[in-house]
């Protein structure tokens, strides 16, 4: 089975970025995770198409930008061109999830939604089969070092169980709290790609935290 560990830039030490992306790379990291914020659709800043290029230019691995910003469709073309692999954006603040999705495939990058947690997860029901990436928030977005909402465990169970029915081959992400105590739960749930900010980052060992946290993924005896 499919596990795809996702560090998120968000935890890397700024001043050395190059470095922690380096640390992803030798780590085994299969996707990296750049959070951009916009300050209005979530209470918070982060980076843009810079850091989404310089991420590029210090990885082959998959660039995963996840859009936490209101009208997301402004950056689509910037982003992809800067080297995005996959844009991720947020339900809440996509009225044409239809036209947006369409977009970002036209552009050649894979198609991502999330949803906050309190979201339900039917709003993505008739886009399914558009969708290469779900992702399932397991924080309110906006700050890394949060901690875990028990109850999405379940939404993820169902979300597994939407994309099944619908034969999608979408990867199922999970992203916020995720770490040593709470993987195996999402995973044992249908999730196989783990955004993982702080338990990367500020392991001891980032590198060897990447495998370790893969590790987790298999069944609890
Ligand atoms: C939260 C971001 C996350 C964040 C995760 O709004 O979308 O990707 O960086 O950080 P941790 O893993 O520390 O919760
Ligand atoms: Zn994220």
């Amino acid at each position: 089975m499919t596990v795809r560990i996702a560090p998120s830039l968000l935890a890397a030490d700024f001043r050395a970025l190059g470095h922690d992306i380096d640390r992803c790379n030798r780590g085994g990291a299969d996707w990296i995770h750049v959070d951009v914020m916009d300050g209005r659709f979530v209470p918070n800043l982060s980076f843009g198409v810079k850091v989404i290029e310089a991420t590029r230019q210090c990885t082959d691995r998959v660039v995963d930008v996840h859009l936490m910003v209101v009208e997301p469709e402004n950056y689509f073309d910037d982003y992809v061109k800067a080297g995005a692999d996959v844009l991720t954006i947020h339900a809440e603040v996509a009225p044409h999830l239809d036209r947006q999705l369409m977009r970002i495939k036209e552009l050649g990058a894979k198609a991502g939604v999330a949803l906050n947690p309190g979201t339900p997860l039917h709003v993505i029901e008739e886009v399914v089969h558009l969708l290469d990436v779900l992702l399932i928030m397991t924080v309110n977005p906006g700050y890394g070092g949060q901690q875990f909402i028990e109850y999405t465990v379940d939404k993820i169970e169902r979300a597994r169980f939407l994309l099944d029915q619908a034969g999608s081959t979408a990867a199922l992400e999970v992203d916020g709290g995720i770490s040593r105590a709470t993987i195996q739960r999402c995973w044992a749930a249908g999730a196989d790609t783990f955004v993982a900010g702080n338990a990367v980052f500020s392991a001891a060992d980032p590198i060897a935290e990447i495998a370790h946290l893969r590790s987790l993924c298999v069944e609890q005896v």
